[in-house]
């Protein structure tokens, strides 16, 4: 397996700032690969089609896809130009409230009877801006989550750290660290001993592709399991912690994740094992009032349940795991209600699933 040169999942190509590279997570762990975004529509597809994806990526990718989209204009003026880029990206997928944070932050940006060339300016250095604090949020949050994980560790008087985590929340989902596996990461570098349950995460597989790639270069122990294992592991007192990433959390705390996020928190609830969701605070969104029956789910293809692609000892193939002609659906995210989470983890600090908790987080203005 080829290992990537590069430490972060998107960066600006080196001495060409209208071409942004990120790593093609469509073909990982088999194959490395970068994907070149040189416009609104680039950037659109690879939200779409996830050459990349989680939510903190998508946020980033489609900041500078706004910026592509003025750099690129021409004749169209700039507010076109944005309007346009902003319609686009945000129907690309419609769960992770970064994507809109993004586009939102990007036209906030720009003050209209600007010049068209300091637009463009201004928009990269707002896109570079979101990446760079992403980054920094999950580094913080990886501070806060590690207290956690140290109390766990003296609580088992030093025995291995049991950790059981849902999808891919690290930092090809981010940008560097990862919201659920920083905290794992700093442990990890402070000689503290962990092992960590990696939930397959069916049907794309982040789980078995994409976090147990990242915990194997990091040389953290793992074992992948299928998505249905976890509750049998907490019965046994097989996992100390759950903690999970979180694609939007709403005023009073619900969280959307990955689907199959609600049975661990279930699971973990029943078997008083805390679970804990990993989130920089570009994930919440103020605006919705509780997210069970508001945060839209994104459904996908049925054929990424009637089909599982995997390497076939010479390339990546696809093979079909359902009868013919049956139907199957594919909801991509679930909510699990506030009740079930212990405790967010944010770059703010650590703070219960709760109205009052999240408005903690701001300052009365909201910022
Ligand atoms: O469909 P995906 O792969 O974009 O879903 C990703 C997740 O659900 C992650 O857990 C979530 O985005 C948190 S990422 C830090």
């Amino acid at each position: 397996m080829k290992s990537i040169d590069f430490e972060c999942s998107i960066r600006v190509k080196p001495g060409k700032e209208n071409v942004i590279e990120v790593i093609d997570q469509r073909f990982l762990p088999f194959r490395t690969g970068l994907f070149e975004i040189r416009n609104e529509e680039d950037a659109a597809f690879a939200i779409r089609e996830m050459v990349v994806r989680g939510a903190p990526l998508i946020g980033v990718t489609a900041a500078f896809g706004m910026y592509l989209a003025v750099r690129n204009c021409g004749k169209e003026s700039y507010m076109e130009a944005l309007d346009r880029a902003e319609t686009l990206l945000n129907s690309t997928r419609p769960t992770a409230i970064n994507l809109f944070y993004a586009t939102r932050r990007m036209k906030a940006a720009v003050e209209p009877g600007l010049e068209g060339d300091k637009v463009s300016g201004i928009l990269f250095r707002e896109a570079a801006a979101l990446m760079e604090e992403e980054i920094e949020a999950c580094r913080k949050i990886g501070v806060h989550g590690l207290v956690l994980i140290k109390e766990v560790f003296r609580k088992n008087g030093g025995k291995t750290v049991q950790v059981l985590t849902h999808c891919n929340a690290g930092w090809l989902a981010c940008v560097k660290w990862g919201t659920a596996t920083a905290p794992i990461y700093m442990a990890h570098q402070q000689g503290i001993p962990l092992h960590v349950w990696v939930d397959e995460t069916r049907p794309r597989n982040q789980g078995a592709r994409l976090t147990a790639y990242e915990l194997g270069m990091a040389g953290i122990p793992h074992t992948v399991i299928p998505d249905n294992a976890g509750g049998h592991l907490m019965q046994h007192g097989l996992v100390d912690l759950v903690i999970t990433g979180s694609d939007r959390t709403t005023a009073n705390g619900d969280v959307a994740n990955k689907i199959g996020t609600y049975l661990k928190a279930l699971a973990a609830y029943d078997n008083r094992i805390p679970f804990y969701v990993a989130l920089p605070v570009s994930s919440i969104d103020r605006e919705l009032e509780e997210g069970v029956q508001n945060i839209p789910v994104e459904e996908r293809s049925s054929d990424e349940v009637h089909f599982t692609e995997g390497w076939t000892g010479s390339e990546i193939g696809r093979v079909r795991v359902t009868p013919f002609e049956i139907r199957a659906a594919n909801y991509g995210f679930d909510v699990t209600p506030a009740r079930l989470v212990t405790r967010l983890i944010t770059e703010r600090g650590i703070c219960p699933a709760t109205r009052e908790g999240i408005s903690s987080l701001f300052t009365p203005e909201g910022a």
